[in-house]
């Protein structure tokens, strides 16, 4: 194996991704609705920031019933977001900040308003109808099989034009594409040939395990753990209408489309166990994606022994060269704040940028933004509207960006499209740049600290230490300074010294101000939600144990 220092990384491996949702980042025009432009003018923040590659949650022309994730047009822009050159105009100036370009693709259903579904639907004999899934009713008239939709109520609907039920994993708007249909596959690398030839610099594709399905439509068995609070969908578990094996030969047949253009990216959104989701990196022999979405410090529970656990299993699944990545929050989950809280979020900052692999941040997580509470009258999500009472709605994670301290924090001139955090005139970017220990300090200094120093940004993952309150581990690459990351994941103090190793170093990186800059010994002793880098001149492991021997380093 080539040693850390042999090894060349790609922008996508040493780099941060910065997820904007595009109505939310920064309106140019005064409509209320944040569009292309606007996230031109704050190209010189993310830059600033350390961003190295934006990921932008879907621009394309759609009805909008599930803001912008139906799309009616797979190879043009919302008139709203702006236009074909206004797109064009920021690709190139992402380009020129030196930063790269990644748009969502949707492969797994179109709007109902797309002309593939105004087709398919006409007529049972038009050349479209298999592009979606198209089932007749059982005896009795009722759906198919049991099957639910994601967000509420049976996955199919009933087209009294046509007699048959259509397939819908998300909305009734939402129909599924048949991608067992050749036919589809080729549409859809026709879709990805156009913005692949235009420069984008790669695609996160959506619901990527929801896109084949069992070829024989069998029942999905139900869920014995589903609770009345969890959503409709959780009564069954998806074993026969997600994760089907077919599935990673279409990954495949993407991925070797990118390959066709130089430096590429494919993300892959799916959510399943660890040992199904690292399948979908493929194998040498025929690779997938190049990042499928690490989505366990969001499902994971806030618990250091458990998190030490989930990390340390990753690392050891990964298949051999593919690169780890991790994500802390998204546009379909609670912030961080608002899952752990203010203070315990810098930790989550700390642990995000200082774990091996890519990390993606999601706007405004970088000063702290909180979910907003959204009056019932206000929804607009699709899965609150659906299941009304059980607190699903994403809107409360997707208001607006938090600019400065001016009216509508700076996002719009005209009213914004979901009311803003009450708290934004005091909790945004102006302010935070001039607090010492604000939220976008440390992140900024722990962007700064990863991309100057090789063994944050791509060194091995040492686990140290993890109780039921500390989860500690170094990273360090042959040649480079070690660090060592000591984190506390409660509100209470805790003492870190471990008997495996002995250390001296000096802490660089401290949520609180009392530590930092100071010389540490074989111990810290750290106060309720503090976490610390700690940039190591010497360490030993002291270990018995063979399998945590660390090596000696000086
Ligand atoms: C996952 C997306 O992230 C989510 O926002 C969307 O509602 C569903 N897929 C359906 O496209």
């Amino acid at each position: 194996m080539p040693n850390d220092n042999q090894k060349q990384y790609l922008w996508w491996q040493d780099g941060l991704i910065y997820q904007i949702y595009p109505r939310s980042f920064q309106d140019s025009n005064g409509d209320g609705i944040g569009d292309l432009k606007g996230i031109l003018q704050r190209l010189g923040y993310l830059k600033e920031l350390g961003v190295k590659a934006i990921w932008i949650s879907p621009i394309y022309p759609s009805p909008m019933a599930d803001f912008g994730y139906d799309i009616s047009d797979y190879t043009a822009i919302w008139p709203i977001f702006g236009s074909m050159e206004d797109f064009d105009e920021l690709l190139k100036q992402i380009h020129a900040a030196g930063m790269k370009l990644i748009l969502d693709l949707v492969p797994n259903h179109s709007s109902d308003e797309h002309p593939w579904f105004i087709e398919s639907r006409s007529s049972k004999d038009n050349p479209k109808r298999d592009w979606y899934i198209w089932k007749d009713a059982k005896p009795d008239g009722s759906a198919p099989n049991n099957w639910l939709s994601v967000f509420g109520g049976s996955a199919w609907e009933w087209d009294a034009h046509t007699q048959q039920y259509y397939y819908h994993a998300f909305l009734v708007k939402q129909p599924d594409l048949n991608w067992r249909n050749p036919a589809v596959v080729n549409a859809m690398l026709d879709v990805m040939r156009f913005w692949l030839d235009k420069g984008v610099d790669g695609f996160r594709v959506d619901a990527m395990w929801h896109m084949v399905k069992d070829q024989q439509w069998r029942d999905n068995p139900r869920n014995p753990d589903y609770k009345e609070y969890m959503a409709t969908y959780e009564q069954l578990l998806p074993v026969y209408s997600t994760d089907q094996p077919e599935m990673h030969d279409i990954a495949a047949t993407m991925r070797h489309l990118l390959d066709e253009y130089q430096e590429r990216l494919m993300i892959a959104e799916i959510y399943l166990p660890v040992h199904r989701l690292v399948a979908y990196y493929g194998t040498q022999a025929r690779e997938e994606a190049h990042l499928p979405f690490n989505f366990m410090l969001i499902a994971l529970p806030w618990d250091a022994q458990k998190i030490a656990a989930a990390i340390d299993e990753y690392e050891a699944v990964l298949p051999d060269d593919n690169w780890p990545n991790w994500v802390m929050g998204n546009h379909d989950q609670p912030r961080i704040t608002s899952r752990v809280g203010g203070q315990q979020s810098k930790i989550a900052a700390i642990l995000l940028l200082t774990l091996r692999g890519t990390p993606t941040l999601y706007y405004g997580d970088e000063i702290g933004m909180r979910d907003v509470p959204i009056p019932s009258d206000e929804i607009q999500d699709p899965q609150g509207l659906n299941m009304p009472g059980k607190n699903l709605s994403r809107d409360p994670e997707r208001t607006p960006m938090q600019w400065d301290s001016s009216s509508n924090s700076g996002f719009t001139t005209g009213k914004p499209w979901l009311r803003l955090d009450s708290t934004a005139r005091r909790r945004n970017v102006e302010v935070q740049a001039t607090i010492a220990f604000s939220h976008l300090a440390l992140y900024k200094s722990l962007i700064g600290l990863r991309q100057s120093e090789p063994s944050l940004m791509t060194g091995r993952y040492q686990p140290v230490y993890a109780d039921s309150q500390l989860l500690a581990y170094i990273r360090e690459s042959e040649g480079h300074t070690a660090f060592l990351i000591v984190l506390n994941l409660t509100h209470r103090p805790c003492y870190f010294a471990p008997r495996t190793i002995r250390f001296k170093g000096l802490v660089i990186v401290d949520t609180f101000p009392e530590q930092l800059n100071l010389s540490v010994q074989d111990k810290i002793d750290l106060s309720g939600d503090e976490g610390v880098v700690v940039r190591l001149d010497e360490w030993q492991s002291i270990s018995s144990n063979p399998s945590h021997e660390l090596s000696p380093h000086k």
